[in-house]
């Protein structure tokens, strides 16, 4: 019988997901198709016991129910543990639900991808403190990178976030736009620059030294504002896109047991 999958969130009709998904399943050869759900918050517990019941295969979790759907699942892994948050279910083979967040780890494939680097590559500053900084934190740890340093608007979220992480530190704003250029890897994790959100920038990158990796995990613009002066001042830049279609291709993986092309994914969405 034919598979499907689905995303549920609310909103979701800007979701790239669907169209992602589908492509890759006809460039697999696989039968199943790949739906969009609006669910609300209202809505989800019945909208879970739905999609089992009906026979969705998997689905995606997207904002804002990342972390309210934990408790309707049987089992998650430890990134879904660490990050209090779910963006992948798959249904196993006993009816059970398990749920896993490839967002962290997305990040990291990405990274590897563009610019071929692993976890020698040196001190880490993470601007951000929230679910996103929380994930791709765990991910960069996981693969070995570090030491880890947080920075935040919000500094006691950073010193909170860096308790949790051996050999990290935190520092404000102010303190980390100072010793920028000490760092070889600068991950940008706020909304700052995002459309529909505040325009701007987090954090000057005017100290940064040439060469380090600067990447920023908003996709929508392609290139924030904070991007485009790191990239005129000498850094290596790389946007959201490709985490976005990594943390997709891992789901893809978990639900077929295949990785599929991001190359060509990337390619198509950013042209
Ligand atoms: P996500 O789940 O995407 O990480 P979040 O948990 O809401 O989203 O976190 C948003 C992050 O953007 C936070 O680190 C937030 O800083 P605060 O903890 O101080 O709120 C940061 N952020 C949002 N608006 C900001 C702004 N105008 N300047 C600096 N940081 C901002």
């Amino acid at each position: 019988m034919k598979k499907w999958y689905a995303v549920i969130g609310d909103p979701i009709g800007q979701s790239m997901s669907p169209a992602m998904h589908d492509t890759w399943f006809n460039e697999n050869h696989i039968d199943a198709s790949y739906i969009p759900v609006h669910v609300t918050k209202e809505d989800l517990e019945a909208a879970v016991e739905s999609l089992k019941r009906l026979g969705c295969s998997g689905w995606n979790v997207t904002v804002p129910h990342k972390s309210a759907i934990i408790p309707m699942l049987d089992s998650i892994d430890e990134s879904a543990k660490m990050m209090n948050a779910v963006n992948t279910v798959k249904v196993l083979e006993d009816g059970t639900l398990f749920g896993m967040n490839t967002d962290g780890r997305g990040f990291v494939r990405s990274l590897a991808e563009m610019f071929g680097i692993d976890a020698e590559s040196g001190d880490v500053l993470i601007i951000g403190a929230g679910g996103a900084a929380r994930g791709i934190s765990f991910a960069l740890k996981e693969s070995g990178y570090g030491p880890l340093t947080f920075t935040n608007r919000t500094v006691a979220k950073a010193q909170t976030l860096s308790e949790d992480f051996l050999d990290s530190n935190a520092l404000s704003l102010e303190q980390a736009e100072k010793k920028l250029g000490a760092f070889n890897l600068i991950v940008q994790t706020t909304t700052v620059g995002m459309n529909y959100a505040e325009s701007g920038m987090a954090l000057s990158p005017d100290l940064l030294s040439s060469g380090s990796i600067v990447a920023d995990i908003i996709y929508n613009p392609l290139e924030t504002e904070f991007l485009k002066e790191a990239g005129k001042l000498g850094g290596k830049t790389m946007n959201g896109l490709g985490m976005f279609v990594h943390q997709g291709a891992l789901a893809f993986e978990l639900w077929t047991g295949i990785y599929p092309d991001t190359e060509k994914m990337i390619r198509s969405i950013s042209t």
